[in-house]
């Protein structure tokens, strides 16, 4: 029985895609911020045979990636699942919304903490749990990209902090893939679609449903010659 780890599990695509790999009847650390408010994430814990556990993990938080990773030992993890992000860091208005990111307006803090979600902690996650993704028969990492993260597809500085943080990531998922590449770890970025939760909003094109759905198909038939591709949820690829 393959094992996962995720982070984000408490909702949007990470809860789906917590669903759909338990549908595949895998082990799953289900990580998120607020466990005690997770209140669909610890019933699917719940069920008869254990095989769900869920961690509190604010994954900026290195010193709780570190207890993670001491309490997990020697546990072999087939796939790392880096699925947390942020957008923005508070919500506003849909007719203020990316202001926060655009040229000339731009909230340094904002970006600061983009980057500390979507890219520091991925990084630090890939560190620490090296040694159980190499003791695993996957040996996979996944780190949730985005199309604007894209630079050859980039057209406008809208959104800059989050383009900027995907992009960042991507280079990171080419670098690991790279340098883990002789312990025989695959690492890939993937896109999700744009998908109807929090981040995407009511007029995306997906439910969480669909996009987890490709995205499981996807990680489930990664082969090593994919690692450090960039990826979307139903088998394509992107350019970077
Ligand atoms: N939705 C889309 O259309 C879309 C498109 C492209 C890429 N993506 C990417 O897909 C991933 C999931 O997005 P989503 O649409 O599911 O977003 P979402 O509904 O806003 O959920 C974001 C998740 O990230 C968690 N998170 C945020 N900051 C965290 C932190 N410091 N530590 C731990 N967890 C943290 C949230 O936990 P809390 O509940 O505690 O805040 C939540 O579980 C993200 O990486 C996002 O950039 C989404």
């Amino acid at each position: 029985m393959p094992t996962l780890l995720i982070t984000g599990a408490n909702r949007g695509l990470g809860l789906e895609l917590v669903k759909q790999f338990d549908a595949r009847a895998w082990r799953i650390h289900a990580c998120c911020r607020a466990p005690e408010k997770a209140g669909e994430l610890r019933k699917i814990a719940a069920g008869p045979d254990g095989r769900v556990r869920v961690h509190a993990l604010d994954v900026t938080d290195f010193a709780a990636i570190g207890g993670l990773a001491n309490a997990l030992g020697a546990e072999p993890i087939d796939v790392l699942f880096n699925n947390a992000g942020i957008m923005e860091v508070r919500q506003r208005p849909l007719d203020q919304q990316g202001e926060a990111q655009s040229f000339g307006s731009i909230d340094y803090e904002e970006w600061r903490q983009i980057l500390r979600v979507n890219v520091l902690a991925p990084m630090r996650m890939a560190e620490a749990f090296v040694d159980n993704v190499a003791a695993s028969e996957r040996k996979t990492i996944v780190t949730t990209s985005s199309i604007l993260g894209s630079i050859a597809m980039t057209d406008s500085c809208r959104w800059v902090g989050y383009r900027a943080s995907k992009a960042a990531v991507n280079m990171m998922t080419r670098g690991l893939a790279s340098d883990l590449r002789e312990r025989g770890i695959t690492a890939v970025c993937l896109h999700p679609g744009w998908v109807r939760t929090d981040m995407g909003g009511a007029g995306a094109d997906l439910t969480p449903e669909e996009s987890a759905h490709g995205i499981a198909e996807v990680v489930d038939g990664l082969t090593p010659d994919q690692s450090g591709r960039y990826l979307t949820y139903d088998g394509g690829e992107l350019p970077w």
